[in-house]
């Protein structure tokens, strides 16, 4: 009986999704949308077509995302040519096809999108009998990427040190200083994989923002681990690495060494100076196996 059941209601959902698709129930929701989806930063044509393909260059049409007026196109005066009132945001970034004008295609073209630039934009030919309201909606997607020379406030590529080699493994300091706004810090090893780390320290001064993020590392499949910094609201992104020695992860049975090299990093080291220690562990290890220490 509950397999009856269970067949029924698959079958409707079935049928509700193909009336859906098909548009048999009609545009209830609201008037057909086309929706374009563009990476952050790339360029991307709005599209806006008369069905008739009758000659446009001397008609009227508008497009508007909400109340900012994005590009007005009439009778050949349009933004780019003399017309004022466009929106701040679009200017010098938005322009229509000439060459389609002929065929009814009223498209638009907006270039170097930005995060901003995502919504629902019309395109209207107000004074068309009847008139035509077209609608589409822009998805802007997220691009990371170091942004560092181009805005202000973007984090700096991290400071990573070595702070201690215990028997747990050594543990990594990552410090980002000076950032707007404030930056998100996670480790991870060379395969990507986010690795445990301590809660951040977070300071702030002057509405800028320095951050420490400890991790202990231990041997894995890699020596190589980095440090990334990430700031969403402006897409940035930016790391630092660092390689270990494996010796250091070696032979714990020579607790003096550990902790000579420990006491040793500890004293705010350089990334360039390890290949350096890297020498001073061998030289340690090979005493420390001759009983030395
Ligand atoms: C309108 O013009 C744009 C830009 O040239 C083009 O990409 C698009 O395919 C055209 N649309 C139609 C329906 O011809």
């Amino acid at each position: 009986m509950s397999c009856l059941i269970l067949k029924l209601t698959t079958v409707e959902l079935l049928l509700l999704c193909f009336c859906l698709q098909t548009g048999i129930l009609g545009h209830e929701n609201g008037p057909d949308v086309v929706t374009v989806i563009v990476k952050q930063g790339n360029d991307v044509i709005l599209p806006c077509s008369l069905s008739t393909k009758e000659r446009i260059t001397s008609k009227l049409f508008d497009w508007k995302k909400g109340g900012q007026e994005v590009f007005m196109y009439d009778a050949g005066i349009h933004y780019n040519n003399g017309r004022s009132g466009q929106d701040e945001q679009f200017k010098g970034r938005v322009s229509h096809f000439p060459g389609e004008l002929k065929s009814g295609n009223a498209s638009i073209i907006i270039q170097n999108t930005r995060m901003e630039d995502g919504g629902d934009y019309t395109c209207d030919f107000s004074r068309l009998e009847p008139r035509q309201i077209f609608h589409i909606k822009l998805v802007v997607e997220r691009t990371f990427k170091d942004r560092s020379g181009e805005i202000t406030g973007a984090a700096a590529e991290p400071y990573i040190t070595i702070v201690d080699v215990t028997e747990d493994g050594v543990q990594l300091k990552c410090q980002v200083q000076g950032a707007f706004p404030q930056p998100k810090l996670h480790w991870q090893d060379s395969d990507g994989n986010v690795l445990p780390a301590e809660e951040p320290q977070v300071s702030e001064r002057g509405g800028h923002y320095n951050v420490i993020l400890y991790s202990t590392v231990t041997s894995t499949t890699t020596s190589r681990f980095s440090c990334v910094v990430k700031q969403e609201d402006i897409s940035h992104i930016v790391n630092a690495e660092i390689t270990l020695p494996d010796k250091l992860f070696e032979d714990k049975s020579c607790p003096v060494a550990g902790a000579l090299i420990g006491g040793w990093f500890s004293g705010a080291l350089t990334v360039a100076a390890v290949l350096v220690l890297f020498e001073v562990a061998k030289y340690i290890k090979k005493h420390c196996k001759k009983g030395k220490f």
